[in-house]
């Protein structure tokens, strides 16, 4: 019997990549620092102009002074309300790693980024270990402008800088074994130094999962940066999951491992809570927390952290399209 061998969603052709040259031609790609690494950060330049208004779309044309080229996908370019102000996004935090409240920015400059590995193993044909560097380089930077939901009923608009995470699926082919996939944040309490007294006992590390379905989605993405600069410490550098359909918390950030798996993977919240913490979390306005209603979220405002503005909770997010499938 001959073997037909069915392409999975993850398999893409090289020629499905958009050419450079496509975006050369509208001026929207962007140079920046990503690839000459971490620690040049603060010389990013975000030249820019961006749509303030609270009512109208959000939609940017930004050109960055860097070595690194990258666009923003047109399908990702705007969102139904404007892009959330860099200064609270930055400032307004959960890495429990470093603290329980939000306020955590300062005491994530601990995380050290140096020379920073992500190991890929278990049900793969290549098992790999990646230098963050060499992603960047192996895998085209896109930005993408996403709603951004947490589970704690707040909202903001995030433009992430990143690359599919089909594309690291198609580099390390995942066997027909593996149904899920855990990620591993990194953890050394020497360094880390938080949450504090009141969360011992916590199952550390971070950990989150997803399924192969899911991750082989076009929305599930890799961020190495936000607001066209490298993913500061305190929103999860070297390299975060943003996965815009599901609450805040299945985005694992400064991810060191990545593992495929035959079974459910335990993860953080969903061990420590689990009548609050689902394993898929996506986000519906008609499943409240049980502490809370989710019907509707908190928009963190540009430029006012404290106004916020109350909107409908958009079933997925607003993603429906990409992802309703995955939940017959
Ligand atoms: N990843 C790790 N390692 N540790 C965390 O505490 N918090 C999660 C998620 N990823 C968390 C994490 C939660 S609850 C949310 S809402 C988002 O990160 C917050 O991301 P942000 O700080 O970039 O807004």
């Amino acid at each position: 019997m001959p073997l037909i061998r069915i392409k999975k969603p993850w398999e893409i052709p090289e020629r499905e990549i958009t050419p450079e040259n496509l975006y050369l031609n509208r001026r929207r790609f962007m140079k920046n620092l990503i690839g000459a690494g971490f620690s040049v950060t603060a010389l990013s330049t975000l030249i820019g102009c961006r749509n303030n208004s609270k009512t109208a779309p959000t939609s940017r044309a930004v050109t960055l002074i860097s070595t690194n080229k990258f666009i923003t996908n047109p399908n990702f370019s705007q969102v139904d309300r404007p892009i959330t102000d860099e200064a609270l996004a930055t400032k307004y935090n959960n890495f429990y790693e470093f603290g329980g409240g939000k306020s955590i920015w300062q005491a994530a400059q601990a995380l050290p980024t140096e020379n920073w590995k992500v190991e890929v193993a278990g049900l793969v044909k290549n098992p790999r270990i990646y230098d963050v560097d060499e992603l960047h380089k192996k895998f085209p930077l896109e930005e993408r402008i996403y709603r951004f939901r947490c589970v704690e009923a707040w909202a903001m608009v995030v433009p992430w800088l990143g690359f599919p995470m089909k594309l690291l699926m198609a580099d390390v082919e995942p066997t027909s074994k593996a149904k899920y996939v855990r990620f591993t944040s990194f953890y050394n309490p020497e360094i880390t130094k938080g949450p504090g007294f009141w969360a011992t006992g916590y199952p550390w590390p971070y950990t989150e999962g997803l399924t192969i379905d899911e991750m082989a989605n076009e929305l599930a993405f890799f961020a190495v940066g936000m607001y066209g600069k490298s993913l500061p410490k305190q929103n999860g550098a070297p390299l975060r999951e943003v996965i815009p359909w599901k609450y805040g918390f299945k985005g694992a950030k400064s991810i060191v491992k990545i593992d495929f798996v035959e079974s459910r993977p335990a993860t953080f919240w969903n061990t420590l809570i689990p009548n609050e913490y689902g394993f898929e979390a996506n986000v519906n306005p008609d499943v409240p927390h049980p502490r809370w209603s989710q019907a509707t979220e908190r928009v963190l405002s540009e430029g006012a952290s404290w106004s916020w503005e109350k909107r409908p909770t958009l079933l997925y997010n607003g993603y429906g399209e990409y992802v309703a499938n995955l939940y017959p």
